[in-house]
């Protein structure tokens, strides 16, 4: 009996520390779309991904619902339970939207309408009486909140200041610099990811992360909380099967805590 309490304690300790993989599916959004009808099915896949592993579902709606729809985020809530996570720009009809459905935890994104994808982070610092102001609406439905930064130690003070629970740490630049030079593309973050844990805000980094590049990050972090994968992860399950791909994403993250 008390073998199995210590294993089951080694378990639970175990999985407290594990960085947690969240799947954004947007691009299956955009494959449906393409034709119109229900092909691949967003909503099955959602559910499938908790199947094979997946510890969370990342959607990121925005206003010309080119991928992810306002429809899909309504099924998508009362689908899956693992953590539900919505991105996007804290415009009325997000913030109505979040509100609504009251997600997990709501990452804000300053993206503009017209960007392909987020490719820089808030200036916290700037924005603080905004953000502020939107995280305490957020925090009050019990929403958590994560503010998403470019890997600056200030701009985590100034989310920290604004009362955020996390940070998403803006790793676009990591993966691109990690091509040539993994030490350097490290050394970038290691303040803003330091920050975080000295002033013991949660910690999440999503953009570009990869089956490559994802393992020496969290060696790196390994107080990392959560990572939002899409393109690669995606891209991956073309050859390899979501069900692997999963699984191979989960054995990157094991293997480095
Ligand atoms: N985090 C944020 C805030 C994003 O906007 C995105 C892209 O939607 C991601 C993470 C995931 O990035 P990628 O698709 O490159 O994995």
């Amino acid at each position: 009996m008390q073998k199995l309490l210590r294993i089951c304690i080694f378990f639970c300790t175990f999985a407290a520390i594990m960085t947690r993989l969240s799947v954004n599916i947007n691009k299956v959004a955009t494959l449906r779309n393409a034709r119109g009808g229900n092909l691949p099915n967003v909503e099955q896949f959602a559910v499938d991904c908790e199947r094979f592993g997946a510890e969370g579902i990342t959607v990121h709606p925005r206003p010309d619902e080119r991928h992810i729809r306002r429809a899909d985020v309504l099924a998508i809530k009362s689908l899956i339970t693992t953590e539900f996570n919505i991105e996007g720009n804290p415009e009325p009809a997000f913030i109505d939207l979040v509100l609504s459905v009251c997600p997990h935890q709501v990452t804000l994104v300053p993206d503009a309408r017209e960007q392909l994808t987020s490719n820089h982070g808030w200036d916290t610092r700037a924005h603080l009486a905004k953000l502020s102001a939107i995280i305490q609406r957020f925090k009050q439905q019990g929403i958590r909140v994560s503010v998403f930064v470019d890997p600056d130690p200030i701009m985590v003070a100034y989310a920290v200041k604004a009362g955020a629970d996390r940070v998403e740490l803006y790793t676009g630049p990591y993966a691109e610099v990690y091509e040539h030079n993994p030490a350097e593309a490290i050394a970038m973050y290691r303040g803003a990811a330091e920050k975080a844990h000295e002033l013991g805000i949660g910690l999440n980094a999503g953009h570009d992360l990869n089956l490559k590049n994802l393992s020496a990050f969290v060696q790196a972090f390994p107080w990392v909380d959560e990572v939002s994968i899409g393109q690669a992860l995606i891209a991956d399950a073309l050859y390899l099967g979501i069900e692997e791909t999963i699984k191979q994403y989960k054995y990157a993250l094991s293997n480095s805590n």
